[in-house]
């Protein structure tokens, strides 16, 4: 009954536990499907952190190396450890789960994270997840050149990779609602909105760097319900809401703005494995009580489209609040 369809996979449940810390091992995974989810997406692999964790080795190991061409052995060895440990787990939770696994890649180099992505589909992966946040921080670069770059990434991935794609994208685009259609019109099959990235903090009597916290509060999803209720009716692809997404009463929100799906993870760090069994129930219920057989009876009734008055998803401004 509230079975939906995401990336062209048929969830038993919309509620998917995002990437992250709860889908980087087997028992964690296996406590995912038990709860009741629709699907896992496992936690991404980091072209980044692989890159960084071989340079450490490389450092400890210095010594016993002679030649550059031992170095770049040494480095590319390292990378396929990485790698294959990273098919291990996937091919590991396809035995195990009869939920859809999803993978996810977040590389800096194009050419290297869609033979990630070839690998991980040979390993059975239902769908590819990609993490996608280059940050601006270069003031020579100009947005336009932010967008053409996340297109190019975008159209690259779609020709190349033969299964359903979604990308995971945060909402810092000058144009989101171009951004999102573009991505529809290339042929992705769906958009995650948003990812929320590691945040940094300043400790302010040891003066050091540090991190925020890195789980969301239950009141951060009203952006990505922004977007989803202002897109979802002017895309074909399928809209997975994420961040802030903590209760039952959010899942609703996000499918009557026209999700597909929405994935989760903080509230399962909060609250435990039991959060899912807790949504899931709260949809039944409530589809119950409002006469829904089922999601795509309610799905996107309250997207712009359907209200023919985007005004309440557009207005940015408070009015009327003095007085
Ligand atoms: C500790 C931690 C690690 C994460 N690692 C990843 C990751 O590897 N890849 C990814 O796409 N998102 C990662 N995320 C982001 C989550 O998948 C999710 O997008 C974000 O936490 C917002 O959802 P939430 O509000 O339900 O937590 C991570 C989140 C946390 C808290």
């Amino acid at each position: 009954m509230i079975e939906t369809k995401y990336l062209g996979l048929t969830l038993k449940s919309p509620i998917i536990v995002s990437s992250g810390p709860l889908t980087q091992n087997i028992d964690s995974l296996k406590k995912c499907e038990k709860a009741g989810c629709g699907a896992v997406v496992l936690k991404s692999i980091f072209e980044e952190q692989i890159e960084q964790d071989a340079n450490k080795e490389l450092e400890s190991n210095s010594e016993y190396l002679g030649t550059s061409s031992d170095e770049s052995f040494f480095l590319s060895s390292n990378k396929d450890f990485y790698i294959d440990k990273y098919m291990r787990l996937l091919t590991e939770a396809k035995k195990e789960l009869s939920i859809p696994v999803i993978a996810s890649v977040s590389a800096k180099d194009m050419a290297s994270w869609i033979d990630y992505a070839d690998r991980f589909i040979a390993c059975g992966a239902d769908a590819i997840e990609l993490n996608y946040y280059p940050i601006s921080s270069d003031k020579k670069v100009s947005g336009a050149d932010v967008d053409k770059a996340a297109i190019e990434f975008a159209k690259v991935a779609r020709d190349r990779i033969k299964a359903p794609l979604s990308i995971k994208i945060g909402y810092k685009y000058s144009s989101l609602a171009n951004m999102i259609s573009t991505f529809d019109r290339i042929g992705i099959d769906g958009v995650v909105l948003f990812n929320r990235f590691f945040r940094p903090d300043i400790d302010i009597d040891k003066l050091e760097f540090t991190a925020a916290s890195a789980v969301s509060g239950e009141d951060e999803y009203a952006e990505a319900l922004r977007w989803i209720g202002l897109m979802s009716g002017e895309c074909s692809f399928d809209f997975c809401g994420n961040t802030g997404i903590h209760s039952g009463e959010s899942v609703v929100k996000m499918l009557l703005a026209g999700a597909a799906a929405v994935e989760v993870c903080s509230v399962i760090i909060k609250r435990g494995f039991s959060a899912i069994g807790e949504m899931n129930g709260f949809l039944e219920n409530w589809m119950q009580k409002h006469g829904y057989g089922a999601v795509s009876d309610f799905r996107g009734l309250l997207a712009e489209e359907r209200r023919k008055d985007g005004y309440n998803w557009e207005r940015t401004q408070f009015l009327k609040t003095i007085g």
